[in-house]
């Protein structure tokens, strides 16, 4: 039997640490449902003394997670921090607190401004003071990828004496070749004692584009824990992709000695599930999940792959769930047959809740008269965005043609049930009705980037509208919206980029 590798996933706060990726509560919930599904290891949640609201995700997700899998808070090497991760993980049945500080030269010269010693003395308190909240405590040293080796060995044997469960050794820059990483896995293995009873982790940046390079380096050498996400999502150019990751170790696993326990069917629902929550789609190149991943469009590879797939497809599609469902529903289907689907699809609703959801499948399959499963996924995501709006787009009517003046009339619900009716008029449709919107939102954004893309098949697909709109502080917000009519989905799109605005403000000053 080969080693099981631990897959830690840290989509919810290394990869929403990208900009305009942030996510609210409701939607880290879902990614976390459906990392459960995935059958992760670890979902490290948030990190939450950085804002109320992800004090709240973590500790809902603690819960949503019960015995499933370990979960994780993310802190600094110092009290507050960990006091607030034991806070939120104290309803978790499986709580892991991940803490650390930085251990190369420059970060603790020029960010932390102390010596060597006051390192790991800072690291050693720290994870003492964490095992008195939990047994689980993973320590990070951060920059480990461009630390000096002999310091980094003391480090890594001073937290494993004060009672590390897990050490994890980032190349927080994406710095190094595969080999100088692996070389430095081996070091620890072979230098520190105690390491054997120890889970040893690994953790990379995409700077170099070798992240999955790294990480598989690292498993080679030693580690048996990996921590990516899904995408790729992450700080600069992103974090090792799961996908990626599982998927090699899955193919090569004899060579690595290596398993993981990922249900790799899930991973194309896992990425489309990010992508459509945070905006941040993957290019149709992308490895595993992207469009193109298994398209064959050359003539000579298309005469190969027809002969015998093995000519040019070393992944079979539906092992990665590339492959869609050909069950199609319609305004015929009833009741049973929907919720059949859709727990096929892994939702499952509160009698009460389902109403709601069949009729809003109606009012989707009278439009649109084959529903797929992506047209129900898109539904019950733009349901999830309306059950936490600040604001509703009850209605959208829209005057425009040549020579006429564009012209939008919105009508708008507040969380106070106050409904506001305005219009305006604009260069065009999109342009109309978002300055109709602003009339009655009570923040200012400025729209920076806009893109429509029809997300579900056939003439009548639903066109999805994804917009960053950046506040004055100049974070950056992603919106989304789809209907059959893409001005409707943009006039959503930019709502929903407003809520969320409004949300990351109450949730900075803790309201
Ligand atoms: O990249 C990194 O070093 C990290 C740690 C802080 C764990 O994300
Ligand atoms: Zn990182």
């Amino acid at each position: 039997m080969t080693r099981k590798i631990q897959i830690l996933d840290t989509t919810l706060r290394d990869g929403e640490q990208s900009p305009g990726a942030s996510m609210n509560t409701e939607e880290k919930l879902i990614v976390a449902r459906q990392l459960i599904r995935l059958g992760v290891d670890v979902i490290e949640a948030g990190f939450p003394v950085s804002s109320p609201g992800d004090f709240r995700s973590v500790q809902e997700i603690a819960q949503l997670a019960g015995d499933d899998c370990v979960v994780c808070a993310f802190a600094r090497a110092v009290e507050k921090d960990i006091d607030l991760a034991a806070e939120a993980l104290k309803y978790a049945k499986r709580p892991r607190i991940h803490l650390g500080l930085g251990v190369s030269a420059v970060h603790m010269a020029e960010k932390l401004q102390i010596s060597e010693d006051e390192c790991v003395e800072q690291a050693v308190h720290a994870v003492k003071y964490a095992k008195r909240f939990v047994d689980d405590v993973e320590f990070f040293a951060e920059d480990a990828g461009r630390a000096d080796q002999q310091f980094l060995l003391r480090v890594v044997q001073a937290v494993v004496d004060a009672g590390a469960t897990v050490v994890n050794i980032p190349d927080t820059t994406g710095y190094s070749l595969p080999e100088e990483y692996g070389a430095r896995i081996k070091s620890i293995m072979d230098n520190v004692k105690g390491i054997e009873n120890v889970t040893v982790s690994v953790h990379a940046h995409d700077d170099l584009g070798l992240a999955t390079a790294l990480v598989l380096a690292g498993v080679r050498n030693g580690a048996t824990q990996v921590e990516c996400t899904i995408n790729g999502l992450g700080e600069r150019a992103g974090n090792a992709s799961l996908e990626e990751v599982v998927m090699a170790i899955k193919m090569h696993g004899e060579a690595l000695d290596a398993h993981t326990d990922v249900r790799t069917r899930e991973l194309m629902r896992s990425s489309r599930l990010l992508s459509r929550i945070t905006g941040m789609s993957v290019q149709a190149n992308k490895a595993i999940v992207g469009a193109n991943a298994f398209a064959h469009s050359a003539g000579i590879h298309q005469d190969g792959v027809l002969k015998s797939a093995e000519t040019y497809q070393i992944i079979e599609p539906s092992s990665v769930g590339a492959i869609g469902s050909e069950i199609v529903l319609s305004a015929r289907s009833g009741h049973a047959a929907l919720q059949h689907r859709l727990a096929e699809l892994g939702y499952s609703f509160e009698s009460g809740e389902f109403d709601d959801v069949y009729q809003r499948f109606l009012e989707m399959a009278d439009q649109k008269k084959e529903v797929y499963d992506e047209d129900l996924e898109s539904m019950l995501e733009e349901r999830s965005r309306d059950v936490a709006a600040i604001y509703t787009l009850d209605a959208l009517q829209i005057q425009c043609g040549d020579p006429l003046v564009p012209t939008a009339v919105a009508t708008i619900t507040d969380e106070d049930g106050v409904r506001h009716i305005v219009s305006a008029t604009g260069t065009g449709p999109i342009d109309a009705s978002y300055k109709a919107i602003d009339q009655v939102v009570s923040v200012h954004g400025d729209l920076e980037e806009y893109v429509v893309k029809a997300i579900t098949r056939g003439i009548d697909a639903i066109g999805e509208v994804v917009v960053r709109v950046k506040s004055d502080d100049g974070m950056l917000f992603t919106g989304r919206g789809a209907n059959n009519d893409v001005v409707v989905s943009s006039a959503k799109a930019y709502v929903n980029a407003i809520n969320r605005m409004i949300t990351t403000q109450r949730s900075r000053e803790g309201r």
